[in-house]
């Protein structure tokens, strides 16, 4: 395999020196560029575009065509898992991600199991592989997964929810049932991660889109016991080189200190927290990824670039952070905008590293 010929972000989710803030987008590659929908268009749908090994390469690397990025994501998404158990995903315009069977009783969880990598997701595995040939070192791939409970949500409810009022009838009046699907979920993380880690990913983010709508309490219980879990069984180094995990719950702001104790490399943040107290509350203990509210990019240039200036001097000197947005970039943004957030974090970091 390749040498890594741009490693910063590795080495700042390690904490070790690096010479800017690395940078990179949630949704990197996605609607907000043309080329993108063009290629989505050519591949039929989302699913067939996930699918499809060469066009799934082709579309991680088209923002790494356009902007500096520190780092390649794969091209997928965090539904593949219980789309692989039988649930049958499909997208519909307008309304997001519909699953046919959702998950609603005991008898449904029962029927839940962890999926063969190689037979249901090796069209994953394809893509993770045929993308770190292409990117011959460039930058580190990221591979990623959904927590349990951010999955669960889509399974249990059927689609994208508001009030998370079919789940969260179940969290509390039959936990065991909710529980059992978790389980089987996290078995499932632990090996659709390790999979992509041995297919070539050299970092991994979890994305826990909607652990945020839960108590303090449930959020311990339902979400973060299980990503301990996943953190926990999951493969840390690969071809002589650790392999950082990033946690992100969307809204986790009051859980750092939890987070961290999980044994992961860093935190993914949302803008609601400020990064400065956030670096205060966890210390030397993990890196922190963010939190650019990805509303700025509706801004000028020249306000973007200043909100760019404010976050590298609250997070300050030193290595640990790794510079992104807060979610992922809307799918309205002018491609020029994204390309001004870039450059700034490009020419504004480097004096933090001196
Ligand atoms: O970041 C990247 O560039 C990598 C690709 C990626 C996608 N989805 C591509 C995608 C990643 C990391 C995801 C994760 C994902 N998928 C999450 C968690 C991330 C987060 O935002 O917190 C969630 C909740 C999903 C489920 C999902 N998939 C939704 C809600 C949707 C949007 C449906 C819609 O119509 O708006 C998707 C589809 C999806 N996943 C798209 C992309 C680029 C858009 C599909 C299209 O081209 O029409």
């Amino acid at each position: 395999m390749a040498e890594l010929k741009n490693d910063r972000l590795l080495r700042a989710l390690l904490k070790e020196p690096v010479d800017q803030t690395p940078v990179w987008m949630m949704r990197q590659a996605g609607r907000y560029l043309p080329e993108y929908r063009a290629t989505r268009q050519q591949a039929g749908s989302f699913m067939d575009l996930c699918r499809n090994k060469e066009l799934a390469c082709e579309v991680t690397l088209q923002p790494l065509e356009r902007y500096p990025l520190d780092a390649a994501i794969l091209f997928s998404d965090i539904l593949t898992i219980p789309d692989a158990m039988g649930l049958e995903l499909r997208f519909k315009t307008g309304e997001g991600p519909i699953f046919d069977k959702p998950v609603r009783s005991m008898a449904d969880a029962k029927k839940l199991f962890v999926p063969d990598m190689a037979s249901d997701l090796g069209y994953v595995m394809d893509a993770v592989s045929t993308i770190r040939k292409a990117l011959d070192g460039r930058v580190p791939l990221i591979g990623f997964s959904g927590s349990p409970w951010t999955l669960a949500t889509y399974m249990v409810e059927g689609s994208s929810s508001k009030t998370y009022a079919k789940i969260k009838a179940m969290m509390y009046d039959e936990p065991a049932t909710l529980h059992h699907i978790l389980d089987v979920l996290a078995d499932s993380v632990i090996a659709y991660l390790n999979a992509q880690i041995e297919a070539g990913a050299q970092a991994i983010q979890i994305f826990d889109t909607w652990g945020g709508v839960l108590t303090p309490r449930d959020y311990k219980a339902f979400s973060l016991n299980y990503m301990a879990k996943i953190v926990d069984g999951l493969k840390r180094e690969n071809d002589g080189r650790k392999v950082p995990v990033i946690l992100f719950t969307k809204g986790g702001g009051q859980w750092l200190e939890s987070m961290a104790e999980t044994g992961c490399d860093a935190l993914g943040l949302d803008w609601t927290t400020d990064i400065d107290e956030a670096r205060a509350r966890v210390g030397d203990k993990v890196a922190l990824q963010g939190n650019m509210d990805p509303s700025i990019l509706y801004a000028s240039p020249a306000r973007i670039r200043e909100e760019v200036a404010t976050i590298l001097e609250k997070y300050g000197h030193g290595t640990g952070h790794v510079f992104n947005l807060g979610h992922g970039i809307h799918p309205e943004i002018d491609p020029e905008h994204a390309g001004a957030f870039i450059n700034a974090v490009t020419e504004l970091s480097p004096k933090y590293h001196k």
